[in-house]
């Protein structure tokens, strides 16, 4: 080879590799990209279906460019399983190099990302688990779920005040689960009421059968149930077969056992279960009547919270790149999202910019039937309700 064909030959791989360069370094100014970590498949998989529709539906709304930048998501699926999420997670920082990591339907989830969240400084927006703690992990963490604590202290509360004097409990046994059981009882009992048994259900495919046994000759007022998004179906089917219903032992919990993708399937028993919740698909706003609109139009079925989690997600790193001018580094992007409010189709929300988790209205809700359909029907509304499990430390 001549020295001047070599010379040639260096030139022009030269500018091609400038030029591959510059259409890099052009793409990863030009494209935000969200890894979108969710379970598809398995116990939990409504929960990732739920907030993929909903991304996909907010997308839809309001295009897929935000401050100049457009907006790429990529979804995986973890099953839940916290050592997948981990690598998952991994691999969409270094392989992808996403900006914002999200999703995150169970807590062991949220929490086997959070020391990623930390090191990359990658935003890690928590749409759906729900255990206080989570926001504590990593300084890169934001939530548009809810916590436990918030709806369980109420409906502790509220179950004081309603004549309630003996509950039976009957949670998840993992970190959520407890920390509803907490919450409940400390509020529970400290306006009298007595805990007259207290059953825990493994997280993956309970049977709930021997439990509600235990329940029902217990005798208690009412039970007092967490079982993540998903499994409200499924419990509801054991309660009526084993005649829970006609023995007068009403449900009461946070609202993730009347999830509304599920209750219409309960039937009848589950008429009269009063919840605490962020999110019913009846919220009488006008936002949220074209919400439940839009996602039964797009998906024919009707949304439930983990919906709004996700639907607000998004919204948050929108209103965040806009707030930033589309500078998508972790830093600007956690301090925009501090202080965010807007109207939600739950209600109004905001992100508290000192822990940033959610802050938003607990409603009180009765099943009822509205039009042939179950539907959780407001009647008491708590507002901008903090997490409480974040003041008591
Ligand atoms: C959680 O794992 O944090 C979790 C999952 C589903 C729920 C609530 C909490 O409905």
């Amino acid at each position: 080879m001549s020295i001047r064909t070599k010379t040639l030959l260096q030139v022009a791989a030269g500018a091609a590799l400038a030029g591959t360069f510059a259409f890099t370094a052009a793409q990863a100014q030009e494209t935000v990209k969200i890894g979108l970590i969710v379970p598809m498949t398995g116990g939990q998989a409504s929960t990732g279906k739920q907030i993929d529709n909903a991304v996909k539906l907010y997308m839809q709304q309001h295009g897929d460019t935000v401050a100049g930048k457009k907006i790429e998501v990529i979804l995986k699926d973890d099953a839940a399983v916290p050592d997948n999420t981990k690598r998952l997670a991994q691999e969409l920082i270094v392989n992808d190099k996403v900006n914002i990591i999200a999703g995150f339907g169970v807590t062991p989830a949220a929490f086997a990302a959070a020391p990623l969240a930390t090191q990359a400084k990658v935003p890690e927006v928590v749409m759906a688990a729900g255990t206080s703690v989570i926001t504590e992990r990593s300084p890169y963490i934001v939530r548009t779920s809810f916590t436990l604590a918030q709806s369980s202290t109420i409906i502790g509360d509220w179950a004081v005040k309603n004549g309630i004097k003996k509950v039976a409990t009957l949670t998840s046994d993992y970190a959520p689960g407890n920390d509803a059981l907490q919450f409940f009882k400390e509020h529970f009992t400290a306006g009298g009421g007595q805990i007259v048994e207290e059953v825990k259900v493994p997280l993956s495919n309970p049977d709930f059968a021997p439990f509600l046994q235990r329940m029902k000759d217990a005798k208690p007022d009412a039970m007092f149930v967490f079982v993540p998004a998903g499994q409200g179906g499924n419990f509801m089917k054991q309660y009526a077969e084993r005649g829970l219903d006609k023995s007068g032992i009403k449900v009461i919990g946070p609202g993730d056992v009347m999830d509304d993708d599920l209750l219409n399937g309960m039937g009848d028993s589950a008429l009269g279960a009063v919840t605490a919740h962020m999110y019913s698909a009846a919220h009488p706003s006008q936002l949220n009547k074209d919400f439940v609109a839009a996602y039964k139009k797009a998906y024919n079925q009707r949304p439930g919270f983990m919906a709004v989690g996700g639907y607000d997600g998004i919204h948050l790193v929108y209103e965040a790149l806009k707030k930033t001018g589309g500078k998508a580094d972790g830093d600007s992007l956690i301090a925009a999202m501090k202080g965010m409010k807007w109207e939600s189709p739950r209600g109004p929300i905001s992100i508290d910019p000192e822990t940033r988790d959610i802050v938003q209205n607990i409603y009180v809700r009765k099943v009822e039937k509205k039009d042939g359909e179950l539907y959780n029907i407001e009647f008491a509304t708590f507002e901008a309700v903090k997490d409480p499990g974040k003041t008591k430390k």
